[in-house]
Parts: C-alpha cells; structure tokens; sequence
C-alpha cells in the first residue's frame, strides 16, 4: 500500500484521482491546507501532491509546514499553469518535483512513482547510517546483540523509551543512539539531569519558564521546547519530585505545554527517551514513582546489560579502550585477560575505561600485564 495524500479544494479533482491511482496506491484527501497538514502529521502518507492554489493558506505555506517534520515524504507540488518563480520557491521550501494542470494521468503515475522511489532509497541509506552507528558499539554478547536489535527496531518508532541498566552500562550512549538511529537524527537531542536540580528549578528548566516566575528576569523556552522536532533525554528520570512527575506525565500525553508562570499553550513534536539506573518497578511498589508515568514513559523498554552478565565483551572494550587511547599495538597478556574477567565492574563500562586508561600510562611495553590494572 502507498498512501498517497491529495491537498485539492477541488472535489472534482478528488474524484477523478481516485478514479486514476491504480493500486498499490491508496488516496487520502484533504480539501484545506490546515486538514492537509494535520492529515500529513497523522496519517504518515508516502508521497503528498499538494496544490498551490488553497483556500485557507498559501501552498507554499502548507508545504513548509509538511516538509519541515522530522520523516516528511515528498511533496510534488501541483501549479495552474506554468509559475516558474512559485516552482523554483517550492523546491526551495522542500519539493520533490511539480506537475502543472491539467496534466495526463500518465505523467502523475510516473512522477509519484520516482518521488516515492527516491524516499525509499533515502530510507535504505538510513539504514546504512544505523548500521554505521552500531559499529561504535562494542560488544558480540547475546545480551549486546539484543541491546542492539531493540534499538533498530525502536529507533524509528515516535513513543517513548526507557532505558534501565547500572550505572555506567551505557545508557546515555543507548539513548543517543536511538536518536541518531531514528528519523529525528536532524532535529535536536537535549539532554537533562533530573537528579541534578531541585525540584523547582528541575520545572522550568523542562517546561521553560515566563518572565517574572519565581525570580526569572527574562522568559524562556525549557528542554522540551528547545528538543522541538527531536529527542528529549530524561536522564536519572527516576529522581524526580512527585510534582514534576505529575506535571511530565501531563507534558507527554497532552503534547504540548505551559511555561512556569506562563498561561499559553505550545504544542510539541518530541520523542522522549529516559533512562534510570533505580529499579523503578520497585519504585513504583512503594509510591516513589508515579505507575501511570513509568507506564507512559516506558512503552519501549531497553534493558543494558552489566559487564558481569556479559563478562566476553570485557576484552574486546579493553582492547577498543587502548585504541582509542591511541595504543593500537598494545595486547592484553593472558594474566591481564584473568583479571580483568576476574573482577566485579561495579561502575562498569565507564569504570573498564579509567582502568584502561590507567594502563595505557602504565605499561611501558606493548603488553599490558596484571600489574598494570589498578582498580578503584
Ligand atoms: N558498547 C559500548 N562500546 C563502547 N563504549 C561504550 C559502550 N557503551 C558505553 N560506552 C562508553 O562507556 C561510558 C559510559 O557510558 P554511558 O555514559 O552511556 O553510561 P550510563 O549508563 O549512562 O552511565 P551512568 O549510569 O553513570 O549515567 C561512555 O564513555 C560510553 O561512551
Ligand atoms: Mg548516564
């Protein structure tokens, strides 16, 4: 099925297309600009022909509106009659092609047909992208094998994630990658510490704040606001005051905001990935973390597995560690190997890589022996 979205005052127009399109086609129709661009927004449509000439707006106008999200599909904009300054505009703004009017049922097969063939080859290049990404993480365990899988396939999803795993296991670095990895990677990716700020300050600082809230001297847009279009990282999520649980959970569902001290609602197109290293369950069971919100925000659970649970990767992170440092030729004596397998990670990853890095200045040779690695 390709679903194609027709923006046309004319119900004439509706009818004859319908008519026309053959399958795999599927026509949507919208007869404003306004019911185009939210039509656009929720349907996810493969291809849009959009008529320059609209009621309520400027075509060019609803073209900015539809091609400016995140994963907008190409938009073949359709003219009267010849407008050489209008299609030069619109292929600025983000077309893909334009037919002028009246125009023969082949020549619209035709130009849908390269414009949704061109998406799809943008599509697959993403893919390579994503695979790309997945070589900077390190580890061929089962459980980092699935780590990865789970962030594919939740990469071009909108709903939220959360990540869980001990600190130090990579969460951060999960949660960047699902950005990168999704039809976002353009837009922002904000990150927020919500264990670093008190309470009310924690608030505006996700939600922005007016002018002459609190003591705030100049308005100004929150995390949210600014991770418009992108992703928003809710970092140690499970340190969050009641108050502002309740007010997240508001944020999410209704889409959209109110500044601290502010009455204006602003909509939102935001993905939100959190992470904590609490077991929020528990949380949950004992009234510290509001159950709706670790429902809201956990619709697409990742698990990061500890270092322990997947002790083969401990070599290969060392052995990538001491390249990154610079230290290619640098192995790992067999006594170096027992012991780092030997030891508990409790600060994981981030600890493997201090203790590597402790290595490298160590070592003068190019092995690193047990005598080298000093844990904390
Ligand atoms: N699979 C991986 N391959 C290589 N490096 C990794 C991998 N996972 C994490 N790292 C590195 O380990 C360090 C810790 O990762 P990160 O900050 O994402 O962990 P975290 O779980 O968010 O930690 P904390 O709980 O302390 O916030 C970072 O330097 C990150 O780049
Ligand atoms: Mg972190």
């Amino acid at each position: 099925m390709v679903k194609v979205l027709f923006i046309d005052d004319d119900p004439q127009a509706h009818a004859t297309l319908r008519v026309v399109l053959p399958e795999p086609y599927v026509l949507l129709s919208a007869y404003t600009g306004r019911q185009g661009v939210e039509t656009a927004a929720r349907e996810g449509p493969d291809v849009v022909l959009l008529d320059i000439n609209l009621p309520d707006m400027d075509g060019l106008r609803a073209l900015r509106l539809i091609a400016s999200r995140p994963l907008a599909p190409p938009v073949i904009m359709l003219t009267a009659f010849s407008q050489p300054r209008v299609v030069k505009e619109s292929i600025l703004a983000g077309a893909c092609d334009y037919i002028v009017k009246p125009f023969e049922a082949a020549e619209l097969l035709g130009t849908l047909r390269t414009a949704v063939a061109g998406a799809d080859a943008r599509r697959a290049a993403a893919g390579e992208v994503t695979d790309a990404l997945m070589q900077g993480m390190i580890g061929e365990s089962a459980g980092m094998r699935e780590l990865k899988e789970l962030i594919r396939r939740y990469a071009p999803s909108d709903s939220p994630v959360l990540v869980l795993g001990e600190s130090g296991t990579g969460k951060e670095r999960a949660a960047r990658l699902i950005h990168d990895a999704s039809r976002r990677r353009d837009g922002p990716c904000v990150a927020v510490n919500c264990g670093a700020l008190p309470a009310t300050l924690l608030e505006s600082e996700l939600f922005g704040a007016e002018k002459g809230a609190f003591t705030d001297a100049v308005s100004r847009p929150g995390s949210f606001e600014r991770a418009d279009g992108g992703t928003l990282f809710l970092d140690e999520v499970g340190e969050m005051s009641p108050a502002a649980q309740a007010s997240l959970l508001r944020v999410i569902e209704q889409k959209e905001l109110t500044r601290v001290g502010g009455t204006r609602t602003i909509p939102l197109d935001v993905r939100v990935v959190s992470a904590s290293n609490r077991d929020l369950k528990t949380d949950v069971s004992a009234g510290r973390f509001r159950a709706d919100l670790f429902y809201r925000l956990g619709v697409l659970p990742i698990r990061v597995p500890s270092l322990r649970e997947r002790p083969g990767d401990i070599p290969l992170l060392a052995v990538h560690f001491l390249c990154q440092m610079g230290s290619k030729s640098r192995t790992l004596s067999d006594g170096a190997r027992e012991r780092l397998l030997g030891y508990s990670w409790p600060g994981n990853i981030r600890e493997l890589r201090s203790v590597m890095e402790r290595a490298a200045l160590a070592a003068d040779g190019d092995e690193i022996r047990p005598c080298h690695l000093i844990f904390d």
